[in-house]
């Protein structure tokens, strides 16, 4: 169908009068050419545009439906491509092998140049045709009305050439050549001479459907149809930046995707798709997710919720997207009721699904990760997980994750990011993933002319997998996890009965069950996502009042802020596998979510301990300095002089004190307590030490911690009385 021209001498010809093929001219169809511009033009059946489309829609916004677009894109293709003798005869029997003549009028383009209320202004043309193909198989129909020069009146209905210059569509070899987008214009071979017509082939046939636009009307783009290499039609929204500059990322884009282009008329190429300004609008969503006000919601293959959005991206294809492949009962059947009775792999899919009600509750992105041995099943809960949105391609390493990372969380916002093996991971990008990825703004980078560029945005949630904790892998490139690190990205471990697995479900063991999982996720994924959100928009639910009477359970109570934060994502994440199982996505059994949830809380809390984190970071840190330096670098606090300058020691962080019934007491300087507390600032690191009862003794002036202390002959000096105490599990 896309042949490239075989012969350029053919393409390039000009139009004689043996071009000439039989015409029948319809006054009727050509009323609607009359614009005085230069007009885009298709042919044939089976319009790459929609058979509503005409030039001259009367509404302003026209908006398309772009299942229709799709439907149109299913639709059969016909045949015909003559012999090459055919091909070459100039003679009027060229003319049957146009088009077969099933195409209306409305099958010529939309968007024509000529439309006065889009105006395509500056551009010439005095005439305006289109070309249409006839009811009769052999015929190809030509009508046309133009306006004589400068008189604003048609023109004789004379010929069947095309209006110079114009842009024809057309999806059938024609007289001209192969099928594909033409060119008719002039050209000018030397002073004196009279412009000759000229018809150039620019590329297979390539048309454009509609005007895309972001609601904000902040980025314009077009919808583009073509037919590929192998004759399948497909659409794409192109972003109109992409024709800044010479166009090479929409040539090699348009050329990944099927289409044949002439490189010697590349430029005409870019001006054919600004020239033309179709009156259909389709809004534009430049970020997958919630759109429109969370009643529509973009997937790059589909969009859920509304006709006339679609997703607008510099690429057709992006690696790693959502997409639906297999069948969803099957994955019913063969992935989600293993999950029963198993809380990591039923928790996966909940934080998976959850990905979209962060939206709806106000919540920011966060997710867990899954800490145990190798080959226990880690990375099958994580398939498992995946699987409600997509297969292979959609999960993700932790290697090399921070390069493409806004990139890849903007893509996937209101669904679920799912890395797999943080030891991949540099340990020093650990951490600022973690919080990029919390926080859901990329880093501002200032464009070439120094102000804000557009910053990438995100709201996920997040499933991970390692053979350790992430304060482990961070601590292997010298960093400690920060408490906001903690929360967005819960530990918790995995060792259940069968490695991951609690019940087998008939499988006679746990390898058995994770290949058995590994294979069907292959098979079947991308279903349950969509059908979630489906439902989503189907139901008026207040989600906030349900999860508040879930976070009410008393397994869900916790008494310091952190515990509270987690214990509410934890319900956040039963919230979404009730919902499920209510809209019956999910083959479980009522409150199974909710079990999952509350279990996988409790083994947080018991690998993460009651508290803050970052108060026992603090007491572990003194501890350990204590530990490593209180024999080096303390000494004896006599009070005595001369035993103070035998003491002489290097690098002092203070000195000690024995205490009767207390014990050893720890007077730190403040450089010491600073060096023994890294990372933490010192009033933090003050009241975690008096809220655990270390700080011994202080001067009574209000909201001191330090105690003014006699060593020796010298001045008193301001000295932290430490007494560590054992951290509780
Ligand atoms: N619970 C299990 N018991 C025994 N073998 C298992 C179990 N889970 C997985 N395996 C085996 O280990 C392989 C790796 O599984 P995977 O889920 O990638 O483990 P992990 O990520 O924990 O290393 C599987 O192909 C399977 O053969
Ligand atoms: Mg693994």
């Amino acid at each position: 169908m896309t042949n490239k021209p075989e012969n350029e001498k053919q393409n390039r010809r000009k139009t004689t009068a043996k071009d000439k093929i039989k015409i029948n001219v319809d006054d009727s169809k050509g009323a609607r050419g009359i614009k005085g511009t230069p007009t885009v033009e298709t042919t044939s059946s089976g319009s790459l545009d929609s058979p509503t489309g005409g030039t001259e829609g009367t509404s302003p916004v026209e908006m398309l439906d772009i299942k229709t677009m799709v439907d149109q894109a299913e639709k059969p293709k016909r045949k015909t491509k003559p012999t090459p003798a055919t091909r070459q005869s100039n003679d009027n029997s060229k003319g049957t092998r146009g088009t077969k003549g099933t195409a209306t009028a409305g099958a010529a383009s939309s968007g024509s140049l000529g439309n006065p209320a889009e105006g395509t202004t500056g551009t010439n043309p005095e005439k305006s045709e289109r070309i249409d193909s006839g009811n009769n198989a052999n015929v190809v129909n030509l009508s046309s009305r133009r306006r004589q020069k400068g008189s604003g009146l048609p023109l004789p209905d004379d010929t069947n050439e095309p209006a110079r210059p114009s842009y024809v569509v057309r999806e059938d070899w024609s007289q001209f050549g192969p099928p594909g987008v033409w060119y008719h214009g002039h050209k000018t071979s030397g002073k004196d001479k009279d412009p000759e017509p000229v018809n150039l082939w620019l590329c297979s046939p390539l048309s454009v459907a509609a005007v895309t636009c972001t609601d904000d009307k902040r980025y314009f783009g077009r919808l583009l149809v073509f037919i590929d290499t192998f004759g399948t039609r497909r659409t794409w929204a192109m972003p109109m930046e992409m024709l800044r500059g010479s166009c090479e990322e929409l040539r090699g884009e348009l050329l990944a995707a099927g289409v044949h282009i002439d490189h010697r008329e590349r430029t005409r190429l870019a001006d054919y798709l600004q020239w033309k300004t179709p009156q259909r609008r389709v809004t534009a969503a430049l970020r997958t997710g919630w759109t429109r006000d969370g009643k529509a919601f973009v997937l790059p293959e589909k969009v859920i919720g509304s006709e006339d959005v679609i997703y607008q991206s510099e690429t057709m294809h992006q690696e790693g997207m959502a997409e639906t492949v297999g069948d969803f009962a099957a994955w019913q059947k063969d992935v989600a009721a293993y999950c029963v009775g198993n809380p990591i792999l039923a928790l996966s899919v909940c934080v998976s699904l959850a990905g979209p009600l962060l939206a709806k509750i106000q919540q920011d992105s966060g997710g867990v990760h899954w800490v145990g041995d190798s080959s226990i099943g880690k990375s099958t809960a994580l398939f498992v997980g995946s699987s409600v949105w997509g297969g292979e391609t959609y999960r993700r390493t932790w290697r090399g994750t921070a390069n493409g990372l806004e990139g890849t969380a903007a893509a996937l916002t209101d669904t679920c990011l799912c890395l797999d093996e943080i030891n991949e991971a540099d340990p020093k990008e650990i951490g600022s993933i973690i919080y990029a990825l919390g926080n859901g703004t990329g880093k501002t980078r200032a464009n070439r002319i120094g102000s804000a560029r557009n910053v990438a945005r995100w709201r996920l949630t997040l499933l991970s997998t390692g053979e350790r904790t992430l304060s482990a892998q961070m601590a292997e490139g010298g960093k400690q996890p920060k408490a906001g690190q903690l929360v967005r990205l819960l530990n918790i471990p995995t060792a259940r009965a069968f490695g991951v697995f609690d019940v087998l479900h008939g499988f006679t063991e746990g390898r058995a069950l994770s290949d058995h999982l590994k294979a069907a996720t292959a098979k079947h994924y991308g279903h349950a996502g969509p059908a979630f959100i489906d439902a989503i928009l189907k139901t008026e639910t207040d989600y906030c009042a349900m999860l508040e009477n879930i976070k009410a359970k008393p397994e869900f109570a916790a008494e310091d802020s952190q515990a509270k934060r987690v214990a509410s994502r934890f319900a956040l994440y039963a919230l979404a596998g009730t919902l499920a199982q209510e809209f019956g996505i999910l083959p479980w059994p009522a409150n199974e979510a909710i079990r999952a949830a509350v279990e996988c809380y409790r083994l947080w809390y018991e690998m993460h301990g009651g508290g803050s984190t970052e108060d026992r970071q603090i007491l572990e840190a003194v501890a350990d300095f204590i530990s490593r330096n209180g024999d080096g670098r303390f000494t004896c606090k006599s009070g005595n002089n001369d035993e103070q300058k035998e003491s002489f020691i290097l690098n002092r962080a203070g000195w000690w004190i024995d205490l009767e019934d207390i014990g050893r007491v720890y007077l730190f300087t403040s450089d010491g307590l600073k060096e023994a507390t890294k990372g933490h600032d010192l009033p933090r690191v003050l009241s975690a030490l008096d809220s655990a009862g270390w700080i011994h003794s202080h001067d009574k002036e209000k909201g001191k911690r330090s105690k003014k202390t006699d060593i020796g002959n010298r001045k008193k000096i301001s000295l932290y009385w430490i007494l560590p105490k054992d951290i509780e599990e």
